[in-house]
């Protein structure tokens, strides 16, 4: 039984869409769940994350951007996850530490090894069971977000260049982690979900 689900993928690839119709079902089925995402409401992860997301924060180095995002992780693991797993609940993730290996490892070229090091620190071996990434084309989800959102932070602000390094990224650690399974997210979320649910059950 898969108890910790983690979903990833680029910007506008619709994680949170299937993420919303994953909890019905499974809430439906009756099984007990935390749905979260970093900084989860967790004060000061949410601190952290303000930080790392403020447009105004050109400045912010790519390293110290790197240890945020895993001081921000950390927190709202030990505050949030691992007490939810420990009762024996489901937990449904928006990004976990793969996030960090596509954008600042692999993206910002900070390196996959440095980045999943300071991940290692900051999650102290606790790995989901499963990840499900949700690939597009940056092209097609921008042009979503674009169409769906009033504002947009400072990752979405990146070249389209990053936002292919981002996919480039994640689907070089899908060749070589068993874990994450690629899902085409040109696709309805009917078919998502039934995909979802297959792997799952
Ligand atoms: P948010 O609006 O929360 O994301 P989403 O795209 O999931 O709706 O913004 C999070 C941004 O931070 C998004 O651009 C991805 C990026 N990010 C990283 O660069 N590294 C990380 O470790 C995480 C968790 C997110």
């Amino acid at each position: 039984m898969k108890q910790w689900i983690v979903f990833e993928g680029g910007e506008g690839s619709g994680k949170t869409t299937l993420m919303s119709a994953l909890q019905r079902e499974l809430e439906a089925r009756g099984i007990d769940l935390l749905c979260t995402r970093e900084p989860g409401g967790v004060p000061i992860a949410e601190a952290i994350r303000r930080i790392i997301l403020a447009p105004e924060n050109t400045e912010l180095d790519p390293i110290a951007e790197a240890l945020l995002f895993a001081a921000s992780r950390r927190q709202h693991l030990v505050e949030r996850v691992l007490p939810a797993l420990e009762k024996g609940q489901m937990v449904l993730m928006d990004r976990f530490v793969d996030s960090s290996l596509a954008y600042q490892g692999y993206a910002r070229e900070i390196g996959l090894e440095e980045v999943r090091t300071i991940n290692a620190f900051a999650t102290q071996g606790h790995m989901p069971d499963i990840v499900f990434l949700l690939d597009i084309d940056p092209v097609k989800g921008l042009e979503r977000i674009n169409a769906n959102r009033d504002s947009l932070n400072r990752l979405d602000l990146e070249t389209l260049r990053f936002h292919e390094k981002v996919r480039e990224g994640y689907l070089y650690l899908a060749r070589n982690n068993p874990k994450i399974i690629v899902l085409d997210a040109t696709k309805g979320v009917e078919e998502l979900l039934k995909e979802v649910l297959e792997v799952l059950f």
